[in-house]
């Protein structure tokens, strides 16, 4: 029986890469055909044990220019975006094999992916930053390039803006560049590892949302053709915001760092709102969230002023509040956002796990609900009410900051933790 078993298993990887979540955000493109930003942004690489996107991509036996493709089971179509990256990569295949004579020649062969994200669509979280970049680097082992992660970051870059930031582990900073020919300078680089600042973590408050929202590479293009106040925070609020950012990460400066994440997405916020039409992103659940973190670190600053900020809230394009935060704050952040954001009714105690999930930890932390219920009255006390229905907030998700992306395997190694069976077909 004819089976692409052999080949198969030869040229193929399999790799998982993490979520990344800006504190300095991206938002608009200079150029769109090249993805180059008008403005650097920066991120931190949340933990791939927890979320991530694996993919398996092999290289067949047969020739042609084909690639299938299948997202969480589901045989799709490659966008126009993955198609430029697959072309990429294979043309760097075709100068190497051009170069090393005698190279086994993968650049003109039909390509199999397959790709899972280990948290549920309904998370709430983007998946394409992780999966693109996992994408590039499970092409990249599979064709045998090997190349740098600077390199690997351009491409991913052509899959999705932001996918150019999962390349790293830890605090990455994505520079927008200045070479408008090539874009080989709009890459991002580590500022420091996922070990420089070991207390830092993010709790995902993912909101329940009603209305479907614009895609981002949708709206930041209305925001560039429309809005008179990005080009004033591409020019004069984003640069020196990203050499704050890179100090108080240094300094592991958390009311600096803090101070900075809530400024710019409030601002990358003001720009969706000063796009013409307006865009929103941010609903009733955000702005109660928002409110409550404002609250809180005021009052949290006049029991001990050595400390500005507790929690910092961020908001991409969608409701999801993320917080950033010290890990030893994390039992009471949590208790209030309980206090506040009536979970939904829990049927048993699955339902109860799904919803808090790794954040479970923290709730029965030594930290009674004493301590927290005195700073609870003071936050209704300042005007800061409950959230009139209960599963405003849908899930938490609670995450370390983690490393970059991994090969799971290569070649014969890759046969174990394939997603992709002996046919090439999902397992
Ligand atoms: C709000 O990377 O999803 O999350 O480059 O068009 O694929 P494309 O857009 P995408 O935009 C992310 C925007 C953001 C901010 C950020 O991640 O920096």
């Amino acid at each position: 029986r004819a089976r692409e078993t052999d080949g198969a298993v030869t040229h193929e990887a399999t790799a998982t890469a993490p979520v990344n979540i800006a504190v300095i955000k991206y938002w608009g493109k200079r150029n769109e055909a090249l993805m180059l930003p008008t403005n650097s942004s920066l991120s931190l690489t949340l933990d791939q044990d927890q979320l991530q996107s694996r993919t398996s991509v092999r290289v067949r036996a047969e020739r042609g220019d084909a690639v299938r493709l299948w997202l969480n089971g589901r045989e799709e179509k490659l966008s126009a975006r993955m198609l430029n990256l697959v072309a990429a990569m294979r043309r760097l295949r075709r100068e190497k094999e051009e170069e090393a004579k005698g190279a086994e020649e993968l650049a003109s062969r039909v390509l199999h992916v397959a790709s899972v994200n280990n948290f549920p669509t309904a998370a709430g979280l983007a998946s394409s930053a992780s999966g693109l970049a996992c994408l590039a680097v499970a092409l990249d082992a599979a064709l045998g390039l090997d190349l740098p992660r600077a390199q690997l970051s351009a491409l991913a870059r052509l899959g999705s803006g932001s996918a150019c930031r999962s390349l790293f582990g830890g605090f990455v900073a994505w520079d927008a560049g200045v070479n408008n020919a090539t874009g080989a300078d709009s890459v991002a680089r580590q500022v420091a590892p996922e070990t420089h600042w070991p207390a830092m973590c993010a709790l995902v408050l993912v909101a329940s949302a009603d209305q479907k929202e614009m895609p981002s590479s949708r709206g930041m293009q209305a925001t560039v053709d429309t809005s008179p106040l990005l080009l004033h925070r591409a020019a004069h609020v984003v640069p020196e915001r990203m050499r704050a950012i890179e100090r108080a990460i240094r300094d592991t400066d958390f009311d600096a760092f803090a101070e900075l994440t809530m400024r710019d997405s409030n601002q990358f916020h003001a720009v969706c709102l000063d796009t013409f039409p307006p865009i929103f992103y941010l609903n009733s659940v955000s702005q109660a969230v928002i409110a409550l973190v404002t609250r809180y670190n005021e009052l949290k600053h006049a029991k001990d002023s050595s400390r500005r900020f507790t929690a910092a809230y961020t908001f991409d394009a969608g409701p999801n509040a993320v917080l950033y935060l010290l890990k030893e704050d994390v039992p009471e952040v949590l208790r209030l956002v309980n206090a506040f954001f009536p979970h939904p009714s829990f049927a048993n105690d699955n339902d109860r796990d799904e919803y808090y999930g790794q954040a479970k930890k923290f709730l029965d932390d030594s930290l009674s609900s004493a301590d927290t219920a005195a700073l609870e009255k003071e936050l209704v006390e300042a005007g800061i009410r409950k959230f009139p229905q209960s599963g405003g907030i849908k899930r938490i998700i609670y995450s370390d900051i983690g490393d970059g992306p991994r090969i799971l395997g290569r070649g014969p190694d890759s046969r174990n933790v394939s997603l992709l069976n002996d046919d090439g077909l999902p397992k």
